[in-house]
């Protein structure tokens, strides 16, 4: 039984407890997580630790209200008990002086986020935190991101505090350019491609660079290079790419051959 010694409301479905383990407080390391469950027959929850003071003994937990036992959980009010809570398990973080670490965190995750980014801290790397939420509300635990990193960034669906994406712009090869595509399409983020498109001629005449746009045939050479990347047929793209490779291969490995001989 592990008594709880405080609790503080995030949002209204968000609550931050500290709890009493003082063993576990002692053994816990980054990434570590605790299964906790709520009476006799409750369901068992696992849960990243977010902090440990060695002093009170205590754990602190991060707990949203989604189901029927985290809301059993979070109802429990301070000299209230967890029926039982075993830890820490999991392997911690790997920690190591790497350079720069770049540490995003969304919601309730930013809770567990936050022992990985002091240790990385103190292992003496730079750390840039992003912290995200779906709004200004449910930003958790910034002061103390923002204590053990270099430099925060905070990013909200809604504008409400912090940056949003209003527009974002990508380059690169196909592939990438579709799987960037297909993650700010999740997001309604308008983006930008801007494609690499096999030409010949250049000026529309061959053919060679026709892509297709919102079901369209579009010239990547006189209608783009840039086009609204949630239009375009990408896998049409990588096919296409695809079917020249072979071409390829085989002119390069005859150059190769030339050169050998002269
Ligand atoms: Fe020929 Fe674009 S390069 S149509």
């Amino acid at each position: 039984m592990n008594k709880i010694l405080s609790k503080t409301y995030f949002s209204e479905k968000v609550v931050k407890l500290e709890v009493e383990a003082p063993l576990i407080a002692k053994a816990r390391k980054p990434g570590n997580f605790v299964i906790v469950r709520v009476g006799e027959k409750g369901e068992r929850m696992p849960l990243t630790i977010a902090d440990a003071n060695l002093e009170r003994g205590s754990i602190t937990l991060v707990v949203q209200v989604m189901g029927v036992s985290s809301r059993k959980l979070c109802a429990l009010e301070v000299g209230d008990y967890i029926t039982d809570l075993v830890g820490p398990l999991g392997k911690p973080t790997h920690i190591e002086k790497v350079g720069t670490v770049l540490a995003c965190g969304g919601g309730v995750g930013v809770a567990p986020l936050l022992p990985i980014v002091r240790a990385f801290k103190e292992a003496g790397n730079r750390v840039v935190s992003v912290i995200a939420g779906r709004n200004k509300d449910l930003v958790i635990l910034e002061d103390e991101i923002r204590a053990s990193s270099d430099e925060v960034i905070i990013m909200t669906d809604d504008g409400s505090y912090g940056k949003k994406v209003d527009l974002a712009v990508t380059k690169g090869p196909a592939i990438m350019m579709k799987f960037c595509e297909k993650l700010t399409r999740k997001y309604d983020i308008p983006t930008v491609a801007s494609l690499n498109a096999l030409m010949v001629d250049g000026t529309g005449m061959c053919g060679a660079c026709r892509v297709t746009v919102g079901g369209k045939t579009r010239f990547t050479c006189v209608d783009g290079p840039e086009f609204d990347a949630h239009l375009i047929d990408f896998d049409e793209i990588l096919a296409r790419l695809g079917g020249f490779k072979d071409t390829e291969v085989a002119k390069l490995h005859d150059v190769e051959v030339k050169q050998e001989d002269a």
